[in-house]
């Protein structure tokens, strides 16, 4: 008999370090050694929902918004439900006091259903249908972010009362991450430059709407920022538009909104932004700048998404198959890829992983996980290190996978979606139920 046979309660205390700062708040080890998320093992949930699934650490979501709050208990948080909209989720946030972003009218739908303030949601995209802009103002929504002298002029010609708008403005700044998230340079397709008048000629007619009330300005810089600076900066040549602003057009802009972005470590040692100093760097900024324009201080927004759900998710997975190929690279096969987390593919994310039905004591050697779409590209994570007793039937967890997995999730080889289950007190609620076959042949106009 193994030390560990005598006392089981030692595999919790020698399992595998688990790095809080990318696995949810709640994770720990059950006696077994086995991995746990809001108390319960991974493993029990793979057995009763199947795999691949999301697993959410609701503690971990509320956790996040109250950092927020208390980091910034002046200013609006308004969560950018791209990340990850559902309709408890949008409870969830809401009850913990955010505002709630959206930039759909599939997303509106879902945050209405959930009983949000209509009030208190804003609505965002470069390329808005008449269709989503009719529903925004029939469901009274409390601002609209225009983005094209198109959308303007529809806007308006839709609007039933006057409607609160902020237009988005493209500070030029460049966060240097990857350019499909990179939104505050001038050569993208969001917002109207500062820069030749881009932005004046869109504040000039908002003003000429009868139907509009611009109250503010908008920006987002891109995402996975860990440099305050670069917040300060947009703070800067944000308030020095609304000075001109009100010199030029004698409005006084009361919103201003920073949009989101703000960085969250997907590996150990990974940048993380850290709220309390950005808090401070913006206070300053916005004293600097309004005193040097002799503006009022106006109300600030900010918009995360990936910030307040990214660490609260978990994808667990199962091994179907392990091979090693002639140079020796060892690829671990299993039931999910590209279709639940198309990430890696899209910008080369890296992602921490650890088996969860077991505490492995042997040797680890690096290995790729793969999964079972039909292009060499399908990987969810490259040169990890696994037990080399790895075998098929063993779950995978992936944690950091809260956000933009479930959204940006598709059905490719049609291969249905995988439920999201929520993980709080030893108890497990499904959000979102795993989606079969026959809801794609649902589809199907027949033969
Ligand atoms: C306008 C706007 N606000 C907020 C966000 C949220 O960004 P993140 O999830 O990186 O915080 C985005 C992301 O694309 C965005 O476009």
């Amino acid at each position: 008999m193994t030390l560990l046979e005598i006392f089981p309660s030692l595999r919790a205390a020698m399992a595998p370090r688990l790095d809080p700062a990318v696995w949810p708040i709640t994770t720990g080890h059950d006696d077994r050694g086995r991995i746990r998320v809001g108390g319960v093992a991974l493993d029990d949930i793979a057995d009763q929902y199947g795999t691949p699934t999301y697993v959410l650490d609701e503690d971990d979501v509320r956790h996040r918004c109250h950092a927020y709050r208390t980091a910034f208990p002046e200013a609006e948080i308004a969560y950018a439900a791209k990340a990850l909209l559902i309709r408890a989720v949008a409870d969830w946030v809401t009850r913990e006091g955010l505002s709630l972003d959206v930039c759909s009218d599939g997303e509106l739908a879902v945050a209405l259903s959930a009983g949000v303030d209509p009030g208190r949601i804003i609505l965002h995209g470069n390329a808005k249908p008449a269709a989503e802009l009719r529903a925004a103002v029939s469901a009274g929504v409390g601002r609209i972010v225009v983005d094209s002298h198109t959308e303007i002029r529809l806007l308006s010609s839709l609007a039933q009362r006057r409607q609160k708008v902020l237009v988005r403005a493209t500070p030029g700044i460049d966060i240097h991450g990857h350019s499909a998230v990179t939104t505050g340079i001038d050569d993208q397709k969001f917002g109207f430059p500062l820069t030749d008048g881009h932005l004046d000629a869109a504040v000039r007619l908002v003003l000429e709407q009868p139907n509009l009330e611009l109250v503010g300005l908008h920006c987002h810089l891109g995402s996975q920022i860990s440099d305050s600076s670069l917040f300060a900066t947009a703070v800067e040549r944000i308030v020095a538009q609304m000075g001109r602003i009100r010199r030029e057009h004698g409005v006084i802009l009361t919103h201003l909104n920073l949009g989101g972005g703000h960085a969250v470590p997907y590996l150990p040692g990974d940048p993380e932004l850290d709220l309390t100093g950005l808090a401070r760097v913006v206070d300053d900024a916005l004293d600097d700048a309004c005193a040097r324009n002799r503006f009022p201080r106006p109300a600030l927004t900010l918009e995360p998404g990936r910030a307040i759900v990214a660490r609260a998710g978990v994808t667990l997975y199962r091994v179907l198959s392990i091979k090693t190929v002639r140079d020796g690279r060892t690829f671990v096969a299993v039931d999910g890829g590209m279709s639940d987390n198309p990430r890696v593919a899209l910008y080369g994310a890296r992602y921490d992983i650890a088996v969860a039905n077991r505490h492995p004591t042997g040797a680890h050697t690096a290995m790729t996980v793969v999964g079972r779409h039909c292009e060499a590209g399908d990987v969810i994570a490259r040169d990890v290190l696994l037990p080399t007793d790895l075998h098929p039937g063993d779950v995978l967890a992936v944690p950091c996978t809260g956000a933009y997995h479930h959204s940006l999730s598709s059905s490719y080889n049609a291969v249905g979606r995988p439920p999201v289950v929520a993980a709080r007190d030893g108890r497990t609620r499904q959000l979102i139920r795993r989606e079969t076959v026959a809801d794609l042949m649902a589809r199907e106009a027949g033969l």
